[in-house]
């Protein structure tokens, strides 16, 4: 059993005094390339990490226990923003499937760092769905389950988000990138062979705490639906730039966004399908300046970490996520990771923003039953 899924155990037996039935985990994710297209019907690239959330549960008296937040909530079938509104939401849209959940309790222990775009609310669904799906006996195939997670986040957590997220913590491959085409959800494994080409992912968490209801996310996904109707198609993922002069304003400058980042995913896998790393380098740079402009969803902070990336020498660099702070992604020769963060770190303190935090993350296998 790995480290965490022992702490969420070790958590429920002190919190509950027995033993949990099932214990589960979930990783979170980097996302390689392809921001902003999952809800708008396109293609994704992102990296299940080896940073997951655990959970161990039996059927219980509804209560519920974080031991990062050193916290025990019931369960609830109204939003508290909080933690808990994550495994209350996807034991509502289980109930709400038709699968009456009974009583149960649990303990969850994480190590993914919490609200900075590594997809920690996604992975505590993924755990929750799994581990539910076992206790039960629900049966649901992984697919159905990154669905009905998504659904979760929709109806109960309120965030329009898409599906990679729940898709990625599900059903990665180790070692892999996860290619994913959102409409279909056909999904295929990409080889990510960094260490054998002497690179690593190097994750920048540049401090600046975003909450996806509380910001522009949900007005971007309008923004994007108003455009596919302005152009008279089901999604942008159905526009091509020659249609974009039909746009102006907003409407534009996000479609720009979505149309281009579709092509530069398929680029990208074409890219790693060969082990050209720097050209999926350069795809990843161009991603952010199209974040930065067009969907204008960077921050300061998150453009100067990607110009000291690009100055240290790494291939690529861009935010990962959903933007408007939280974390940037680097894809760099694993011996200029140190200098990288040390340049940042100094640059950081001398422009008056906060430290930021650094965390070297590898491709890591998806959700998993531990018991
Ligand atoms: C968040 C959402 C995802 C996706 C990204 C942006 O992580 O949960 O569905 O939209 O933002 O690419």
């Amino acid at each position: 059993m790995r480290e965490i899924e022992l702490s969420a155990a070790q958590a429920y037996r002190s919190r509950f005094g027995s033993e949990p039935e099932v214990i589960a985990s979930a990783p979170g994710r980097v996302n390689i390339i392809g921001e902003h297209t999952d809800y708008n019907g396109g293609f994704v690239l992102p990296c299940a990490i080896d940073r997951r959330v655990a959970i161990a549960v039996s059927r219980g008296n509804d209560g519920l226990y974080s031991s990062n937040f050193d916290e025990m909530r019931a369960r609830a079938s109204r939003r508290q923003c909080s933690w808990v509104d994550y495994p209350n939401a996807v034991a509502w849209a289980l109930d709400d499937a038709g699968h009456s959940i009974p009583r149960f309790q649990a303990a969850f222990a994480g190590d993914i760092p919490l609200g900075g775009g590594l997809s920690s609310s996604a992975a505590l669904e993924a755990a929750t769905g799994l581990a539910l799906d076992a206790l039960f006996n629900l049966g649901f195939p992984r697919v159905n389950l990154a669905k009905l997670c998504k659904r979760a986040e929709n109806d109960f957590v309120g965030v329009q988000s898409g599906i990679m997220d729940q898709y990625a913590s599900l059903l990665s491959e180790p070692n892999a990138a996860l290619f994913l085409d959102c409409r279909t959800l056909d999904a295929r494994p990409v080889p990510l062979q960094l260490q054998t080409a002497g690179l690593g992912l190097l994750v920048c968490d540049t401090r600046v705490k975003r909450s996806l209801g509380s910001t522009g996310y949900n007005d971007r996904q309008a923004t994007c639906v108003r455009a596919a109707q302005t152009l008279g198609v089901r999604e942008l993922r159905d526009a091509d730039l020659s249609d974009l002069s039909q746009l102006t304003g907003d409407e534009l400058k996000r479609a720009r966004h979505v149309v281009t980042e579709n092509g530069r995913v398929l680029a990208a896998v074409n890219a790693l399908d060969r082990q050209n790393f720097s050209q999926l380098g350069r795809l990843m740079f161009d991603s952010h300046a199209s974040l930065r402009d067009d969907f204008e969803v960077s921050t300061t902070e998150l453009d100067a970490f990607v110009e000291i990336a690009r100055e240290s020498g790494a291939l690529g660099a861009r935010l990962t996520g959903a933007g408007f702070g939280g974390c940037a992604l680097a894809l760099i020769p694993s011996d200029r990771e140190e200098e990288l963060t040390r340049i940042c770190r100094h640059r950081f303190l001398d422009q008056g923003f906060k430290e930021p935090a650094f965390h070297r993350v590898r491709p890591a296998r998806g959700a998993e039953r531990a018991l």
